[in-house]
C-alpha cells in the first residue's frame, strides 16, 4: 500500500527540515487477522453502495455474494465491523455460470434507495420458499457476521448470500470516508466534499460484508449511487448510468465486473475534480486511457506524472513481460488524504497531493519522491495486485519487490532524478533501525504483533527491499527478472508466499548456476527474514593474499539483548561475499555475483584473494546485500588512499556505504574514528557527492549531539573540527565555479555547514522573492525548499517576519507557496521563532489545518535547535493535539518520530515516561512502536557513550 517515506535524507541526525513523510495508518487489532475457518469460498460480489456525504452521513447497500461450499456446516462465516445488518438470505446457486448469471432478478438498487432515503426495509416474497438463511449474529469483537441456516452445506455446490445492510461514512482515511478541501481561499464558502474509500488492509469489512482476506479472491461488480453532480470512479470503466427510480437528481452507476482480486483493492472515488488524460499503448495491444484526478485549477501540476506514468507502465510490462490487466487506469490526488500516503488500488490509484502534483516550486528531491511513489504504485498493479500475498505475514513481500522495482525502473524512465540516492537513503536508514535487540524478524507472524498495522513499518518497505536486493545480487539480475516473470506469470489472479517466491527464484539460480549443491534459495533467506538484525563482516588480510573472512551479529557485544524472545534462531545467516579489488575494479550488476558464502554452520573461512598486498579489496560492492563490512586498518588505508587519488574508480553507492559503514563502525566503537575521518577526507578535493556530505555530516552531528553532557574533550572536539573542515574546504573556489543550478542542489548541505557564500546568495534571492522583483529565467528554479530554509535559517527577523505575514494571509492565491514557506519556517534555530510556528495551532484566527501541523512539528522534530522545544510543546498540549488532529495515530507518529530522531537519553526517557503514563490515549499499535525506537536510540546511545577517547586511540580489531 501507501508507501512510508520517512525521513528522506535523515539519516542519523539532519539538521534541516526536509521531507517528511506520515507514515501508513492502519489501527488494527491483531485479533482480526486470524483467518475464517473455511466454508465458502467467495467468486463474485455484486455490491450496491449509497453513501450519503453531506449532514447525517451514512452508507446503504446491498451485496449478493455468490459462493461455493467448501464444508458441511450450517453456519457461514464472513466478515463485518461497525456494519447493521438488515436483512439476511442464502439461495442455492446453479453450479453453471451462464445460468447464474440469471438466476434471482432482484430490484437491489430501489431496496437501497428505500433504506437510504425512506428506512424502509424491502422485501422480495418471491425468493422466501428458496432462502435457507434462518438468523444471524454479529460479533463485534472478532468482526464476525455468522449466518444460521435452516439446513447445512452440501460441499462442492454454489449459494448465493444476499445481504442488506448499513454503515458509516468515515473521516480518518479508512473504509467509505470523506475529505473536505477548499476550492478558493480558506473561508468555508468554498469547501468541498470529495469521497474514497481505504480498504487494506482490513477496513474492506466497513463497507461490505465480504471474506476480508487477501487470498479470498473473487470478481467484483459495483453499483453506486450518488448525486448527479458528482463523478463517480472504481477500478473498472463505467458500464452504464440510469436515473434513481425514487429520488431526483441521484443516479446509480454500474461499472464493468473486475478480474478476480482481494478485497482490499476494491475502490470508488466521489468527486467533483476535473481531469487531464492520455492512451497508454500497451504490449497487449490495447489502448490503455489513463485518467489523472485533481481539482480544475491544479490540472497543470498533473504534467509531471501523466509524462512519467505510460514511461513506467511501458518499462513495467517490458520487465515482468505481462501487460497491465484492467482495461484503464485512473489516478488521483485526494486532499485529505494522509500526507506522503499513496494506496495502489488496482485501477484506481490514490495519492496524497503531494506524492503526485508537481509545481514550479517543487524542488528535485521531492520530484524524486513523487516519481518514485508513483513507479510503487504502478508496480504494485502486478506484484500485489496480480499475485498478492497470502497472508499478511508475508506484506514484506509486496512491499520489499515493489520498493526494489522503484529504484530499477525509476532509473530507466527518469535518470536525471535522484532514484540511486533515494534507494540508497532506504537502505542506510533501515541498517540504522534493524537493530538486533530492538525489532521483529521481517516474517514474524501479523498476529504476533501487538497490531498489524506495525507490520507495515519502514523495516517491511526497506529491509524487504533490502534483502531483495541481495537476492537479485546473488542470482544475477538476468536470473532474479525471469524469477519475476515466473511467478506473477503462474500465479497471476491468484497468491503466493514467500515460500513459493524464493522456490522460482531457486529454480532460476539453479538453472543459470548461481547457486548450487545443498545450498537453497527458501534455506538462505530464511536466514534474512527469521530474525531481526544483520551480520558484520569481518575481512583481514592475512599474507600471501590470504583472506580471513567472518560473520557475527551486527551489535556491541557488551550491550546484553533486550528482547530476546524474537530471536529463534541463533544470530548467524548465510551470507554471499561479493568482492572485487583495486587491479579488477569490478562494480556492474553481474559482479555481484558471490565468490563465496559463509554460513550458520561455518562462519568463518580462508579465501584465497588475487590481488597484490599493495591493493585494496572491497567486499560488497554496490552495497548489493544486506550487511555491512570492516577491514584490517591496512586495507582501510587502501581505501582511503584510492579516493583521493581518484574517488570515481569507486562508484557512487559503494563510496557512500565505506563512508557510512566506516562512520557506524567507529559510533559502534568497533574501530576508531579515525577510519571515518580518513574515509571523508576526499571529499574536500571534490564537488561530487552532495549526498555523501549529508551523511557525514550527520553521523558527525551525532557524535557532537551523544557527548553533549559529556566532560569536555579536547580530542573529540579536535576531531569533529577536522571532520567538519573536510566537508568545508576549498569551498570558495566551488563556489565560483557553480552554475545556479548546482546551488540549488547543494543549498542545503553547503548553506547548512554556513558556506558564506552560499547564504549570501540564498539570502538575496528570498530578498529578490520578498520585494516582487522578477528573477532571471534560470534563477527561478532556486525558489526552492533549500534556498528558502536557507534565508529562514540565516536571515534575521525581517524573513522571518516576511515569512509570517506570507503564512498568514488568506488571499494568497496558492496555498502550495504557502506551505513552502511553511517548511522553510521550520528551518529556524531562533527558539522564539520555533515557538511562535508551535504555537500557530492555537491562533484563534489562523484557523491551521491538521494536515500544516503534522508537516511543522515533523519538520520541528529533525531540526535539532528545535526538538526540545516542539517536545515540550506537544507533551504539555497532547490533549488539545489529539482532537485537533482527530486520529490518535497522527500524535504517535509524531512521538516515534520524536523517539527516532532524538539522541538525549533525557528526551527518549521524556517520551518513555510520557508514553507509560499515558497510555490509554495513544493508540495501542503506537506505544509498542513508540517504545521500540525509544529502545533503538537508547541502545544506539550505549553503543556510543562511554569511553570516548579508547574509541579514538585503541587499535583495531
Ligand atoms: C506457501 O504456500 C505453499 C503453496 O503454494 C504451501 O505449500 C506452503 O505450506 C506455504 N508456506 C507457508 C510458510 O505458509
Ligand atoms: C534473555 O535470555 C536470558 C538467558 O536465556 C535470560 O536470562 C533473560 O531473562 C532473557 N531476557 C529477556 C528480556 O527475556
Ligand atoms: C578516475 O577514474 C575514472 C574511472 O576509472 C577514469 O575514467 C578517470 O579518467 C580517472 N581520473 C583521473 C584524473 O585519473
Ligand atoms: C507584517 O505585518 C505587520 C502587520 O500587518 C506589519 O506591520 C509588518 O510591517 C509586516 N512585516 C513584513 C516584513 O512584511
Amino acid at each position: 500500500m501507501a508507501n512510508p517515506r520517512v525521513t528522506h535524507y535523515h539519516l542519523v541526525l539532519l539538521p534541516i527540515c526536509l521531507l517528511t513523510t506520515v507514515m501508513l495508518q492502519v489501527v488494527i487489532s491483531a485479533e482480526n487477522l486470524v483467518q475464517l475457518p473455511i466454508i465458502v469460498s467467495p467468486i463474485h460480489y455484486r455490491l450496491t453502495l449509497l453513501p450519503i456525504l453531506e449532514d447525517n452521513s451514512r452508507l446503504c447497500g446491498h451485496v449478493w455474494i455468490d459462493v461455493k461450499a467448501r464444508s458441511e456446516t450450517n453456519i457461514i462465516l464472513l466478515h463485518s465491523s461497525e456494519l447493521k445488518i438488515l436483512k439476511t438470505i442464502v439461495l442455492p446457486l446453479s453450479p453453471d455460470v451462464n445460468e447464474r448469471a440469471t438466476q434471482y432478478r432482484s430490484e437491489d438498487d430501489v431496496a437501497v434507495e428505500n433504506l437510504c432515503f425512506n428506512s424502509a426495509v424491502y422485501h422480495d416474497s418471491a425468493m422466501d420458499h428458496s432462502n435457507i438463511a434462518l438468523d444471524h449474529h454479529l460479533d463485534g469483537q472478532k468482526q464476525y457476521l455468522s449466518i444460521v441456516l435452516g439446513e447445512p452445506l452440501k460441499k462442492g455446490a454454489y449459494y448465493r448470500i444476499g445481504l442488506l445492510f448499513t454503515g458509516n461514512i468515515y473521516e480518518d482515511n479508512t473504509g467509505f470516508f470523506r475529505a473536505k478541501y477548499e476550492v478558493g481561499g480558506e473561508t468555508d464558502c468554498c469547501k468541498r466534499t470529495v469521497a474514497a474509500t481505504q480498504l487494506e488492509a482490513i477496513q474492506a469489512r466497513k463497507m461490505f460484508p465480504c471474506i476480508d482476506e487477501p487470498d479470498k479472491k473473487a470478481t467484483f461488480q459495483l453499483t453506486v449511487g450518488h448525486f448527479f453532480a458528482l463523478k463517480a470512479i472504481n477500478n473498472m470503466p463505467l458500464k452504464s448510468s440510469a436515473p434513481m427510480a425514487t429520488v431526483e437528481h441521484w443516479v446509480w452507476d454500474t461499472f464493468e465486473t473486475t478480474p478476480a482480486m482481494s478485497t482490499y483493492l476494491v475502490a470508488c472515488v466521489l468527486t467533483e475534480f476535473g481531469h487531464v488524460e492520455t492512451v497508454y499503448h500497451s504490449i497487449s495491444g490495447k489502448d490503455v486511457p489513463i485518467r489523472l484526478w485533481t481539482h480544475r485549477h491544479r490540472l497543470a501540476h498533473l504534467d509531471f506524472a501523466l509524462n512519467l506514468i505510460p514511461k513506467a507502465l511501458e518499462r513495467l510490462e517490458d520487465y515482468t513481460g505481462i501487460p497491465y490487466s484492467l482495461p484503464k487506469l485512473d489516478v488521483i490526488a485526494l486532499p485529505g488524504y494522509e500526507e506522503g500516503k499513496a494506496m495502489e488500488n488496482w485501477g484506481l490509484i490514490i495519492h496524497s497531493e503531494m506524492n503526485l502534483l508537481v509545481d514550479e516550486t517543487t524542488d528535485s528531491i521531492d520530484k524524486s519522491i513523487v516519481a518514485a511513489t508513483i513507479v510503487h504504485e504502478l508496480a504494485h498493479q502486478w506484484i500485489g495486485n496480480l499475485v498478492s500475498a497470502t497472508s499478511w505475514d508475508d506484506i514484506w513481500l509486496n512491499e520489499g519487490l515493489t520498493t526494489l522495482m522503484e529504484s530499477f525502473i525509476l532509473e530507466q524512465v527518469a535518470s536525471d532524478l535522484e532514484h540511486e540516492s533515494v534507494m540508497l537513503v532506504f537502505l542506510q536508514e533501515v541498517m540504522r533501525s534493524d537493530l538486533l535487540s530492538t525489532q521483529f524478524p521481517l516474517s514474524a507472524p501479523a498476529s504476533s504483533y501487538p497490531t498489524a498495522d506495525e507490520k507495515f513499518d519502514v523495516i517491511s518497505y526497506a529491509k524487504g527491499a533490502a534483502i531483495f536486493r541481495m537476492a537479485r545480487s546473488f542470482v544475477g539480475p538476468e536470473a532474479f527478472q525471469s524469477a519475476i516473470r515466473r511467478y506473477l506469470t503462474k500465479l497471476q489472479f491468484s497468491s503466493a508466499n514467500s515460500t513459493d517466491m524464493w522456490n522460482m527464484i531457486n529454480q532460476e539460480a539453479r538453472r543459470t548456476h548461481t547457486i548450487s549443491g545443498r545450498m537453497s534459495v527458501a534455506r538462505i533467506m530464511k536466514t534474512w527474514t527469521q530474525q531481526p538484525g544483520y551480520p558484520l563482516v569481518h575481512v583481514h588480510r592475512g599474507k600471501n593474499g590470504i583472506l580471513h573472512i567472518s560473520q557475527r551479529p551486527f551489535k556491541s557485544e557488551d550491550v546484553p539483548a533486550i528482547d530476546n524472545a524474537t530471536m529463534a534462531i541463533s544470530a548467524s545467516w548465510w551470507v554471499p561475499i561479493s568482492m572485487t579489488n583495486g587491479e579488477q575494479r569490478k562494480f556492474s550488476p553481474k559482479d555481484l555475483l558471490p565468490v563465496a558464502w559463509l554460513s550458520p554452520r561455518k562462519p568463518s573461512m580462508e579465501f584465497q584473494g588475487t590481488m597484490g598486498d599493495n591493493t585494496w579489496v572491497l567486499v560488497n560492492q554496490q552495497a548489493g546485500n544486506y550487511y555491512r563490512v570492516n577491514y584490517d586498518k591496512q586495507n582501510w588505508d587502501l581505501l582511503s588512499q584510492q579516493l583521493m587519488r581518484n574517488h570515481t574508480v569507486i562508484p557512487f553507492i559503494t563510496r557512500s556505504q565505506l563512508v557510512d559503514d566506516a562512520f557506524v563502525l567507529g559510533h559502534a566503537k568497533i574501530i576508531t574514528y579515525d577510519v571515518a575521518l580518513d574515509m571523508i577526507r576526499y571529499l574536500s578535493n571534490t564537488n561530487d557527492d552532495l549526498l555523501i556530505r549529508r551523511v557525514a555530516q550527520s553521523h558527525i552531528q551525532f557524535i557532537e549531539g551523544t557527548s553533549e553532557n559529556a566532560i569536555k574533550n579536547p580530542e573529540r572536539e579536535k576531531l569533529i573540527r577536522s571532520m567538519s573542515s573536510y566537508l568545508n574546504r576549498d569551498r570558495k573556489s566551488r563556489m565560483a565555479k557553480m552554475s545556479t543550478n548546482d546551488l540549488r542542489d547543494l543549498s542545503t548541505g553547503d548553506c547548512d555547514v554556513g558556506d558564506g557564500q552560499c547564504v549570501n546568495k540564498a539570502l538575496l534571492l528570498f530578498q529578490a522573492f520578498t520585494s516582487g522583483s522578477t528573477l532571471p529565467e534560470d534563477d527561478k528554479s532556486v525558489n526552492s525548499d533549500s534556498t528558502w530554509c536557507a534565508a529562514i535559517r540565516h536571515g534575521s527577523n525581517s524573513e522571518w517576519d516576511f515569512a509570517w505575514n506570507m503564512t498568514r494571509s488568506s488571499e494568497l492565491q496558492s496555498s502550495l507557496v504557502r506551505r513552502k514557506m511553511l517548511k522553510a519556517m521550520c528551518c529556524t534555530t531562533d527558539s522564539i521563532h520555533s515557538k511562535q510556528l508551535l504555537t500557530r495551532v492555537l491562533h484563534p484566527n489562523i484557523k491551521q489545518r491538521p494536515k500544516d501541523t503534522s508537516m511543522i512539528m515533523n519538520r520541528l522534530i529533525k531540526n535539532p535547535s528545535a526538538r526540545p522545544i516542539a517536545l515540550n510543546f506537544m507533551l504539555s498540549n497532547f490533549a488539545f493535539l489529539n482532537k485537533h488532529f482527530r486520529n490518535p495515530s497522527v500524535t504517535s507518529e509524531l512521538l516515534t518520530a520524536f523517539a527516532k530522531h532524538s539522541y538525549s537519553s533525557e528526551e527518549l526517557e521524556k517520551v518513555r515516561a510520557f508514553v507509560m503514563n499515558n497510555s490509554n490515549e495513544l493508540e495501542a499499535g503506537g506505544v509498542n512502536r513508540i517504545l521500540a525506537a525509544v529502545r533503538n536510540n537508547l541502545f544506539w546511545l550505549e553503543l556510543t557513550s562511554d569511553n570516548f577517547r579508547g574509541a579514538l586511540h585503541s587499535d583495531n580489531k
